[in-house]
């Protein structure tokens, strides 16, 4: 078997049967309706009413409509042919206070979703946290508090009451570096706190709900396959100096440590919690058997992989713009000390993020290598770009295409190499609210109108089912890869 792609002679590379594919959403960014049906406020509501905080003061108040029309996206998804639709369901929605009695007809919505799916044959992915908090328990602390992985355990015990024997799969929470440090650190999603010390602690609660909800998943459905998805990715050094080579390990351990070590070795990284010894309240929050929970054994990881990052110590990025790489000016956490660069020549998507399908393999092997054999599944990947409704109708998006069949044949790659990936879900079925960019950035494979709400499947789509069809993917190489 090759290990690097190199079986080049047979281009066309099938995947083993039964590998799920799938595509994935989140709650706040498609389905609007945000104050129906007994929904309460959610973090993302109230941060997209600061002034500033989102592109354009977007809001994901009617997003995708997809409250209303998700019977319209069930027939896409028949159409799409996927095994598997990874959605979320929003908290608000469930406990419109964060705490108390379940709302049943938030509830209703999702029992309707899931039996839709089941109907048509296609199995629900069930993401419990994609970053919509109910504003009650931001107003006592979010996740800087402890309180907060109490409530969600409860939240976790309503759903899985709900659809414990309908859904196979459940992750309990996406990307929690970016609800933590995105949230709490950065301050460039929701609740929009800027506080390094914050951040950490909300690091550790994160981890501490998703530990607390695994045995309450495997007690109350017991047929459960239980899982997290991690925003991960490769970190390079932009030379062999020492401090650049030290500048990339600062960064993985921010992005990929802090989560990986607790989640699957029981401890936070040595460095990392001497990097943050001195914020409050940081790791101070950790108390005895949380590590235990947290590290209780996963059915799989969900992998989400966008690009790779290459990365300089701060005090030496004036040589590296020598070299000709674009260094960023901005650094969201300047604790870390380093400026990210852009590789020359290497493509990149709307969202500036550079194309590096290599990345994803060495991800794979790494995950395997050091942290653990569970199947992976990669519950997101995609890409945003200018797309357009051409004068015929159609959105011809062959980048996206291209940017897909590498990344498709990346996680091949891995699989040859021995990774057990058993699923890939693109990001993302539509165009959608991605976040502070608002609806700017379009990362669907279906082409969404917001004034109508209106969808056109895109040349993506078309490519994407048949390779669903077929199991298999056209060998790739790696654009950018030098
Ligand atoms: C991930 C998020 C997802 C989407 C993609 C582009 O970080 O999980 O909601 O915004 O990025």
């Amino acid at each position: 078997m090759s290990t690097n792609g190199s079986n080049t002679a047979d281009p066309i590379r099938p995947f083993p049967p039964g590998f799920l594919w799938g595509t994935a959403t989140a709650s706040y960014q498609i389905e609007g309706a945000t104050t129906l049906d007994g929904r309460g406020p959610s973090i993302w509501d109230t941060f997209c009413r600061q002034p500033g905080a989102v592109f354009n003061a977007d809001n994901g108040d009617v997003a995708c409509d997809h409250y209303h029309r998700y019977l319209e996206d069930l027939d896409l998804l028949v159409e799409l042919g996927v095994g598997a639709y990874r959605f979320s369901v929003a908290w608000p929605r469930v406990q419109p206070e964060g705490s108390g009695p379940a709302n049943q007809k938030g509830l209703d919505f999702y029992r309707r979703l899931v039996a839709g799916l089941r109907e048509r044959d296609i199995e629900p992915m069930l993401t419990l946290y994609h970053w919509d908090l109910p504003q009650p328990l931001e107003d006592r602390g979010g996740w800087c508090e402890r309180d907060t992985s109490e409530r969600f355990a409860d939240y976790v015990e309503i759903v899985a009451r709900a659809m414990g024997s309908d859904v196979e799969r459940w992750i309990t929470l996406n990307e929690p570096w970016c609800s933590s440090w995105l949230g709490y650190g950065a301050g460039v999603h929701a609740p929009g706190v800027k506080d390094i010390g914050r951040a950490a602690a909300a690091t550790h609660h994160l981890l501490l709900a998703h530990g607390k909800a695994v045995p309450i998943l495997r007690s109350v459905a017991p047929e459960a396959k239980v899982g997290i998805t991690l925003n991960l990715t490769v970190h390079q050094p932009g030379s062999d100096h020492p401090m650049d080579v030290a500048a990339a390990l600062r960064a993985d351990g921010n992005l990929n440590r802090l989560f990986l070590e607790p989640v699957f070795h029981a401890k936070y990284p040595k460095d990392m919690l001497e990097h943050y010894r001195s914020v409050k309240p940081g790791f101070s929050v950790v108390a005895e058997g949380d590590l235990e929970l947290i590290s209780a054994p996963l059915d799989f990881l969900g992998v989400n992989y966008y690009n790779p990052v290459t990365v300089v110590d701060e005090q030496r990025a004036a040589e590296a713009r020598v070299a000709s790489y674009v260094v960023s000016t901005h650094n969201p956490f300047p604790d870390l000390h380093l400026r990210s660069l852009e590789t020359p020549g290497r493509d990149k998507t709307a969202m500036d993020w550079e194309i590096q399908a290599a990345g994803l393999t060495e991800l794979l092997l790494k995950i395997r290598d050091e942290y653990t054999t569970a199947p992976i599944y990669i519950t997101e990947n995609g890409a945003a770009f200018d797309d357009y409704v051409d004068p015929n109708g159609q959105v011809l998006d062959h980048n996206r295409i291209a940017y897909l069949q590498e990344h498709i044949s990346a996680v091949h790659d891995a699989i040859d190499a021995g990774v057990n990936v058993q699923g890939y879900f693109v990001w993302s079925l539509l165009d959608n609210f991605e976040w502070a960019y608002g609806y700017s950035r379009r990362f669907g494979i279906v082409w969404v109108d917001f004034p109508t709400g209106e969808r056109l499947a895109k040349e993506s789509f078309r490519w994407y089912a048949e390779t669903i069809t077929s199991n298999s993917v056209e060998y790739a190489t790696s654009v950018g890869s030098s």
